[in-house]
């Protein structure tokens, strides 16, 4: 689908979206439309439920004295109260609804809103990118080219007072929706032909943007030490790999110490010897969406040139019971020397990132790291799917992390770390075992402590986000599948604290 911006002036063809606000006050091109056509808007608002409110939509289709197939009427509320989030799910609402109905091209006209705080680009911007996100389809495997759920919409013109503005703004934010996307694809994309050499061919094709993408195979991994990693590898006829990609775009500043993105890569979880039941296992076919994250986040930093030293580390394993596989009281030698007691196969994930972590932490001394994992369904217990569990060593980086959520609308929620829970991974015959003695309880927080083992001083946020990589139902500005939760997350972060923006 193709976005494009103009100057406000009614369209001769297409579909036409105009506001309305609260209480159906209709805005100044909406009160145009409603004189050309003798008062059809007034009418159909008055034979409706339409009330104006936020994410209401009306559609009249072939409206009387007018060349347009069709005009959407779109609720927005009260002006002054919307935000940046506000203006993206109205894009994608829009989009989401002209997508079922056949219309090839919309014009959508932003005005009335003075009293708002945003500026015009930033909320014609926003409108677009909203737009963007929930255009989004994963239909590779669809061969039936008149399957009636193909999308129809071909373009949107978004027609408001700063148009040029808004053009330059929408660059950089398609930049990172094209990140989301890959993000989205990655989760989505099966276990038989996502696997870790083939995500770290997706990872070398960054670099075609500027990032530079190196990738430690086993016998690289064996030589580092990675024993935490590879053992849980061992199992699957899959190699392992570690992919390792850099931005490098803080001005001036080559040797500016990175910060750094970890992210868990399990391209399937079976729980291993310790195997997961088989209803709902096909899901864990997304347990590489930390990874999914990182890689994402990486080509829209590049992609929209971000002014920043980044690092992102993933670690990709498969994760099966076999001959070879680890078992239940196998005990492991991990990158930092530490070692593991492995009680239980399928927390598999922090073994991995244990030496993801450790390894970027001893390489590139970052300023700062945060990891993404799929790592425990207890986090969606605690937390459902509206926030990712959030674990710091720092409270200052947890503040910021939480506001950058706040900001993009992409929910995070802190819990707590201390010295009790740690406690539990403690293994009377190695250093620490891989799961907690506490049963049920705690578990997200327990697996947080275990990662804490493997960060040295480093400033660390961890991100459980076990209930925010896929998503079963559609919203705006994502449709249901692989979410790409965390692109636009960390994409602010980085943008507030580390580009002097
Ligand atoms: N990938 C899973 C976590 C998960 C489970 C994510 C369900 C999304 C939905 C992880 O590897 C895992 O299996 N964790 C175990 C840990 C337990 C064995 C301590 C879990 O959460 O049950
Ligand atoms: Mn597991
Ligand atoms: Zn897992």
């Amino acid at each position: 689908m193709k976005f494009a911006f103009s100057e406000i002036s009614l369209p001769k063809r297409g579909s036409l979206a105009v506001l309305v606000f609260a209480d159906n006050t209709l805005s100044p091109m909406a009160q145009d439309v409603d004189d050309i056509t003798g008062g059809v808007l007034t009418r159909a608002l008055e034979t409706s439920r339409f009330k104006g409110k936020k994410g209401d939509l009306l559609e009249i289709l072939a409206p009387q004295d007018m060349d347009v197939s069709r005009v959407i009427l779109v609720g927005v509320g009260e002006p002054e109260d919307l935000k940046l989030v506000d203006f993206e799910n109205l894009g994608g609402s829009l989009v989401r609804k002209l997508n079922t109905s056949g219309a090839r091209n919309v014009t959508v006209i932003l005005d009335g809103l003075e009293s708002n705080d945003l500026r015009d680009n930033e909320a014609a911007a926003h409108i677009t990118f909203g737009a963007k996100l929930g255009s989004y389809r994963f239909n590779k495997y669809k061969t039936d080219e008149d399957d009636a759920s193909e999308p129809s919409l071909l373009r949107m013109t978004v027609a408001c007072k700063a148009s040029s503005g808004a053009r330059k703004l929408f660059t950089d934010l398609e930049a990172i929706a094209e990140g989301v996307f890959l993000t989205r694809d990655l989760v989505s994309e099966p276990a038989n032909t996502l696997f870790p050499e083939s995500f770290a061919d997706k990872c070398r094709e960054l670099s075609a943007l500027g990032v530079d993408v190196e990738i430690l195979d086993e016998d690289k991994m064996e030589r580092l030490g990675m024993g935490a990693l590879l053992g849980v590898g061992q199992g699957s006829v899959r190699e392992s790999r570690m992919a390792i990609m850099h931005w490098n775009g803080a001005p001036n500043k080559k040797s500016k110490n990175p910060i750094a993105f970890v992210g868990k890569g399990v391209c399937f979880d079976t729980g291993g010897i310790s195997l997961k039941p088989g209803p709902g296992m096909e899901e864990m076919k997304w347990d590489m969406g930390g990874a999914g994250t990182v890689t994402g986040l990486m080509k829209a930093l590049a992609g929209r040139k971000a002014k920043a030293n980044v690092v992102g580390v993933i670690g990709l394993v498969e994760n099966m019971p076999d001959g070879n596989a680890q078992r239940p009281g196998d005990i492991v030698t991990s990158m930092s020397g530490q070692t593991i007691e492995i009680l239980n196969t399928d927390a598999e994930g922090r073994l991995v990132l244990a030496d993801a972590l450790w390894y970027t932490q001893d390489r590139f001394k970052p300023e700062l790291m945060i990891d993404l994992a799929t790592l425990t369904g207890a986090i969606i217990i605690a937390l459902g799917h509206e926030n990712a569990g959030l674990f710091s060593n720092d409270d200052d980086l947890a503040d910021q992390i939480f506001d950058a959520g706040k900001t993009v609308g992409e929910g995070v929620w802190r819990l707590p770390m201390q010295p009790e829970y740690a406690k539990q991974v403690k293994s009377p015959i190695a250093d620490f075992q891989n799961i907690g003695t506490g049963g049920r309880g705690a578990g997200s927080i327990v697996a947080a402590e275990f990662l804490k083992k493997f960060v040295n001083d480093t400033p660390w946020a961890h991100l459980d986000i076990a209930g925010m990589a896929w998503s079963k139902k559609d919203t705006a500005i994502v449709p249901k599948g692989g979410t790409g939760y965390g692109v636009r997350l960390l994409d602010q972060f980085i943008r507030k604290h580390h580009e002097g923006k």
